[in-house]
């Protein structure tokens, strides 16, 4: 395909377009009294809330560094909003109050930016003067988190703070009429509509670059909302199930287990539902008329959805089973099927048909109480199926008895457990449910035994027979044939990807693989890159891109459909920056409310999860871009995810915390999958072989490539992680470590895992043939079959080049003037001290004259780093200027004349 600026701009119109609608169709509208929303035409408002002064268009961290072309502000997209008019008074109030109080980026540095911004004081005065002259107040209340910044149970992240209280307060008090938008990454407190008068309530997410117009469609009725909540809204923090802190001996204990979100409030606690999963309001009324079919296979629904209200709009059914709470226990609820009409006009109605199939509804029994150890069941006892708007509000359509236990599949016991858990169960007392903890303890699985009994066995080494990737593609020669020819060296070398930013792939994307080393180019394999993610193309060369809404909204339509027609768009402009695949979507459950990178996961169910991965990486698809499944498995919190060891049985896992993977794996198109940085009952991901072997490969036929995430740890059996234990993770068949900065440098223990015989060459190649199987998928690859081109640009040596100017006094002082003779391509090397945490991802911003860029610096505690830029520079005068973060130093600035 090919991309001109004709083309470009056809393309970014079209995805803005759709970008803009899926902002709004994934908002969700909690409470609409009196119809208050869509505002009137003509209607009269004033706006509340500093956050009307910007808008969170994402989380923070590498999820939310995609540099858009130009930020949403709502008050500005209020002011192009023709249907409704904003009390300008009022409005410049806030504009002066902010220019004294700024925004506060907590200096730029890697999750230090706050949960919110200080709210400006309101006077009386100020609000009954603006109640006499409006029709209606719209409050907007803003939260952010993200990477490394969970939320936290105080005021200013879960909680209002006492300024917005207030506001709340007096804004209720003068006003009859009264929205609230959340633009929030997490769920928080809702308690304050307890307390205030509000009529309306909605949620608009972090809805990307169109967010705030989005946000004005919905309140002109332009559009209308028609997401629903993938998480339940409690009454207090202190409903929700899973444990938040103190995290002890960085071991999180998966007491809850199956009972996350609305399995536990259905089953144990429906009385403390504020909003059940699934709810959520249009500006239209539906009735659902539902009737069933069962077969011994599948279960079939068929729903007549009619608009009984005045407006059109759509709907959404969900289909949810009740399982017998036999021998193994279970939710009283389970989301089975979900489907979103048309629009709908006035008057009219649609059909739709929902199926799943029997076996969906089967339980994992983890310790062998059915008699089936290992295996899903369907128990012996009646099977019921619900059908309407969410979770709580449904009809009952169908029910069956299942006469004798069924095993449905057979499975290897995996991951278990190395410590004691006490779990959470639903019992039967007198023919009632009751909860109760029952104690599940380790098993002594021979992981050694499994592992060799199952090694690959293809370790052949012929040396170059001249054999090149293509003659693979083209079917020449075999896979097995190719990979002889490579030495122990180049399997090394493939293993290793780099990062950031490595000058032979695409420049700015995180993260490079394939041909890396000339020996690899030499058998024609090309450089492939990957980067940030989820939402949008991160370019750290400050490239601009779309940003499209965060995951939590985009679970929140309801709609495949249309989730995967908004990643085709997004696919073909990622495409057109020749990079070959996105590190995203990001699905681990929301577990726990308060985990900061909730904001780019779906939601606290892994139906409803899978099913949104899957039609993300088949829109992806449609331009060659691979996806990216991460973070596999159980990164639920996100402190010191790099040491925290998820305690979880087997049975939570299955149905939990891998069910959301596999359906994505199952269902989903060019799929690869990034392991997580935390442990999972002992071990890390990356190297925990029934993860990454057992269950993804020989249960779900995985067969694409496994990432680490960004310098992640390996460890070996009960051993402390470690970067460089690169052993650890090919055994596991985690294919590939990312990143190093030069994969001939990198550290690691493969050569000793050979001499030992702790790895073997067999593995090496497996992990290689998985790796160059998806590189043969890439845009990178078919790009070098038309133009032979293998590497974007090779890197430099710098040695070889001419230095032309190296400052290192007054560099502190920003801009320095620098006098030197600069005619040509320059390559300048900055060298920066990073005294950030090991995972941080600094953003650095440079401008050169005219010219600017950008880049990221790792967290390197304490030492020194050089990142390289190249500039085209004439004349002998410059100006330069280096914006960079407290936690950062510049140490030197040296620039160098390319040839
Ligand atoms: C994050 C990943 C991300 C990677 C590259 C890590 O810190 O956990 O989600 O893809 O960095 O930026």
């Amino acid at each position: 395909m090919v991309f001109t600026k004709e083309t470009a701009a056809l393309y970014k119109a079209e995805l803005r377009k759709l970008n803009r609608k899926v902002a709004a169709e994934g908002s969700v509208l909690l409470k609409n009294e009196g119809g208050l929303l869509p505002f009137n035409v003509g209607a009269r408002l004033a706006v509340f809330g500093r956050t009307q002064t910007f808008y969170y268009k994402s989380g923070t961290g590498s999820g939310g560094l995609v540099h858009i072309d130009k930020e949403p502000i709502i008050l500005t997209s209020l002011r192009d909003c023709k249907e409704l008019s904003i009390d300008e008074k009022l409005a410049a109030v806030y504009e002066e109050w902010v220019n004294r109080n700024p925004f506060d980026n907590g200096n730029g540095g890697w999750a230090s930016e706050p949960w919110c911004q200080a709210e400006m004081p309101l006077s009386e005065d100020v609000v009954s003067c603006a109640a006499e002259k409006n029709d209606a107040a719209l409050v907007i209340i803003g939260r952010t988190a993200g990477e490394d910044k969970d939320n936290s149970a105080e005021k200013g992240s879960y909680y209002l703070t006492d300024t917005e209280e207030e506001m709340l307060r007096k804004v209720t008090t003068h006003f009859q009429r009264v929205a609230v938008v959340l633009n929030i990454g997490n769920i928080i407190d809702m308690s304050f509509l307890d307390r205030y008068s509000i009529n309306s309530l909605l949620i608009v997410w972090q809805g990307g670059e169109e967010g705030a117009d989005a946000l004005c469609d919905i309140l002109s009725g332009k559009a209308a909302p028609s997401g629903r909540l993938t998480d339940t809204v409690a009454f207090d923090l202190s409903d929700y199930p899973s444990q938040v802190e103190p995290i002890e001996n960085d071991e999180i204990f998966y007491d809850e287990d199956i009972f996350v979100g609305y399995r536990y409030f259905e089953t144990f606690s429906p009385e403390r539902v504020r909003f059940p999963f699934g709810y959520g309001l249009t500006y239209t009324e539906f009735k659902t008329e539902c009737e069933a079919t069962a077969t011994d296979s599948e279960i079939t629904v068929t729903a007549r959805v009619t608009n009984m209200g005045a407006r059109e709009g759509r709907e959404v059914v969900e289909v949810y089973f009740e399982a017998p709470n036999g021998l193994l226990g279970t939710p009283k609820r389970q989301l089975a099927a979900y489907k979103k009409t048309g629009v709908i006009k006035s008057g009219e109605s649609e059909i739709i048909t929902l199926s799943f199939k029997t076996e969906q509804m089967a339980a994992f029994d983890d310790t062998g109480i059915s008699g089936h150890p290992f295996c899903y069941v369907l128990e012996a006892g009646k099977y019921r199926v619900f059908a309407g708007a969410n979770v709580k509000e449904t009809k009952e359509v169908a029910n069956f008895e299942i006469l004798q236990t069924r095993v449905v599949a057979k499975c290897d016991s995996v991951m278990p457990l190395k410590k004691e858990l006490k779990r959470l169960v639903s019992s039967e007392k007198s023919g009632k449910r009751v909860a109760e903890y029952q104690t599940v303890y380790p098993s002594a699985l021979d992981l050694d035994k499994r592992i060799t009994e199952n090694l690959p066995k293809n370790d052949e080494y012929t040396g170059d027979k001249g054999i090149i990737l293509r003659d693979v593609y083209e079917q020449r020669h075999s896979m097995p044939e190719f990979l002889a020819q490579l030495s122990d060296e180049d399997l090394f070398a493939i293993v290793c990807g780099e990062g950031m930013d490595s000058p032979k792939a695409t420049r700015g994307t995180v993260g490079a693989f394939g041909g890396l080393t000339e020996n690899l180019r030499h058998f024609g394999i090309p450089v492939c890159s990957v980067s940030d993610g989820p939402s949008g193309l991160r370019l750290d060369t400050g490239a601009k891109a779309t940003l499209v809404p965060n995951g939590t909204l985009i679970a929140s339509m309801f709609d495949d459909e249309l989730a995967e027609r908004l990643f085709g768009l997004l696919g073909r402009e990622i495409a057109s920056y020749k990079v070959d695949g996105l590190l995203g979507p990001g699905m681990n459950i929301h577990r726990n409310i308060l985990c900061g990178r909730n904001f780019e996961y779906f939601s606290e169910d892994p139906y409803l999860s899978g099913k949104t991965a899957a039609a993300i990486s088949r829109g992806l698809s449609l331009y060659g871009i691979f996806a990216t499944a991460k973070h596999f498995c159980c990164n639920n919190w996100e402190r010191r995810r790099q040491y925290t060891d998820s305690i979880v049985s087997e049975r939570a896992l299955r149905e939990i915390y891998l069910k959301g993977f596999e359906i994505a794996v199952k269902e989903g198109k060019n799929l690869s999958v990034m392991t997580s940085y935390n442990l999972i009952n002992g071990f890390h991901a990356a190297s925990n072989y029934d993860l990454n072997t057992t269950v993804l490969r020989k249960e779900w036929g995985f067969d694409g490539m496994v990432m680490t995430d960004w310098w992640a740890k390996s460890n070996s059996d009960g051993k402390a992680g470690d970067k460089n234990n690169l052993r650890a993770m090919i055994r596991a068949q985690n294919d590939i470590y990312m990143v190093c900065g030069d994969t001939l440098k990198q550290p690691h223990n493969l050569r000793e895992g050979l001499a030992e015989g702790s790895l073997t060459r067999a593995e090496l190649v497996r992990s290689a043939s998985n790796i160059l199987s998806l590189v043969m998928t890439t845009g990178a690859f078919a790009r070098y079959l038309t133009t032979g081109v293998l590497s974007n640009d090779i890197a430099y040596d710098k040695e070889k080049l001419c230095c032309i100017a190296s400052l290192s006094d007054n560099i502190k002082k920003m801009p320095i003037s620098a006098d030197f003779e600069a005619d040509g391509f320059c390559i300048l090397s900055f060298s920066i001290k990073s005294n950030a945490d090991s995972l941080a991802q600094n953003s650095v911003f440079c401008s050169v004259d005219d010219l600017q860029s950008s880049f990221s610096v790792n967290g390197e505690q304490g030492e020194t780093v050089v990142i390289d830029r190249e500039m085209y520079l004439t004349g002998s005068h410059h100006t330069i200027a280096v914006y960079l973060p407290a936690c950062l130093e510049l140490v030197e600035i040296k620039i160098y004349l390319k040839p």
